[in-house]
């Protein structure tokens, strides 16, 4: 079957969704972002407008390139706007039940050369192919987060996977502006399989090492080179997710290191989520944020 792929349809129109969409349309794609629940998709519009506008001021894109992707990007909460879109990147919430329910959807009104791919970041993507008509037509597109400046993008291929279609696929992430890097469909891919048991260990650090959370920052950043802390780095990705990955990631491979700790259980229930709560392991309503006070 012809893998042709000259536009792209984004499922899901939340931080992940929306960044995709956006440098699928920067990167010359014909590309359509379905918003997946209701709402005003004017506000997500101009999301991307300010972006490009600051992108614009920074000499990093120009009026004329601004003005074409726009052209290029179409917004609305339409699904059936995805019909005529060669590759489908789903990026709906991190829910097995909704990511059946929206491919199967997709299903219905995609013609049979259409390629599925699902961002999910611990989900099975053979779980998800094997539920549509097309498993051969089905791979994981794992992009990172903030999408438009993280340059990885894991390209996960099934066991029944057609021969040739992650090439074809990696070849259009090459095209973003990427880095595709080919993985099979293991639950975590590379990327979370090794990041997750980093930040759950940096909080059983915590727990018995007499050190405490800015300091642990501190030493992955000083003595490990590494750009942000664990728990910076946990508050950024959102410590509902983070915690969601390491339950997936246990479930599947029943190994201890997986297993959340006490302390992000606790924050996850007490709903203090990192960045977007202003409150996780850091106080964000402090200015510089300070360790949060309660753990
Ligand atoms: N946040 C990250 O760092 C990150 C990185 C890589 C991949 N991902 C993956 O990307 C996907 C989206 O994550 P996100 O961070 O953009 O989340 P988000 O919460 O910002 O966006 C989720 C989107 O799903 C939609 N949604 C909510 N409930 C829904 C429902 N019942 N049915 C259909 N759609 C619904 C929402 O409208 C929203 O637009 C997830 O699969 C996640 O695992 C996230």
């Amino acid at each position: 079957m012809s893998t042709t792929i000259s536009s792209i349809g984004v499922l899901g129109a939340g931080q992940m969704g929306l960044g995709i969409a956006q440098v699928a349309a920067r990167a010359g794609f014909p590309t359509v972002l379905v918003k997946a629940t209701p709402g005003d998709v004017g506000a997500l519009r101009q999301k991307v407008e300010g972006a490009w506008a600051r992108e614009v001021e920074k000499g990093r894109m120009t009026a004329e390139e601004q003005a074409a992707a726009l052209g290029r990007l179409t917004i609305t909460t339409d699904f059936g706007a995805l019909a005529k879109s060669d590759l489908i990147i789903e990026s709906i919430v991190e829910d097995i039940a909704r990511k059946h329910e929206a491919f199967a959807r997709l299903d219905a009104i995609c013609g049979p050369q259409a390629i599925f791919t699902s961002n999910t970041s611990t989900l099975g993507i053979t779980s998800m192919a094997v539920g549509t008509k097309r498993p051969a037509r089905f791979l994981g597109l794992h992009f990172f987060n903030p999408a438009p400046a993280m340059k990885l993008v894991e390209v996960a291929s099934t066991v029944v996977t057609e021969p040739g279609l992650a090439d074809a696929v990696a070849e259009v992430v090459t095209k973003l502006g990427k880095t595709p890097v080919r993985v099979k469909d293991t639950t975590g891919f590379v990327v979370n399989r090794l990041l997750v048991p980093y930040m759950l260990d940096a909080m059983r650090v915590l727990a018995d090492s007499g050190a405490g959370i800015a300091d642990i920052d501190t030493a992955m950043c000083n003595g490990a080179a590494h750009p942000m802390g664990p728990f910076t780095l946990a508050d950024f990705i959102g410590l509902d997710v983070v915690f969601h990955m390491a339950n997936n990631l246990h479930d599947e491979y029943r190994e201890p290191r997986f297993a959340p700790p006490p302390v992000l259980t606790r924050l996850v229930l007490a709903n203090q989520l990192g960045r977007k709560t202003k409150l996780g392991f850091y106080d964000y309503a402090q200015k510089p944020p300070r360790p949060n006070a309660g753990i």
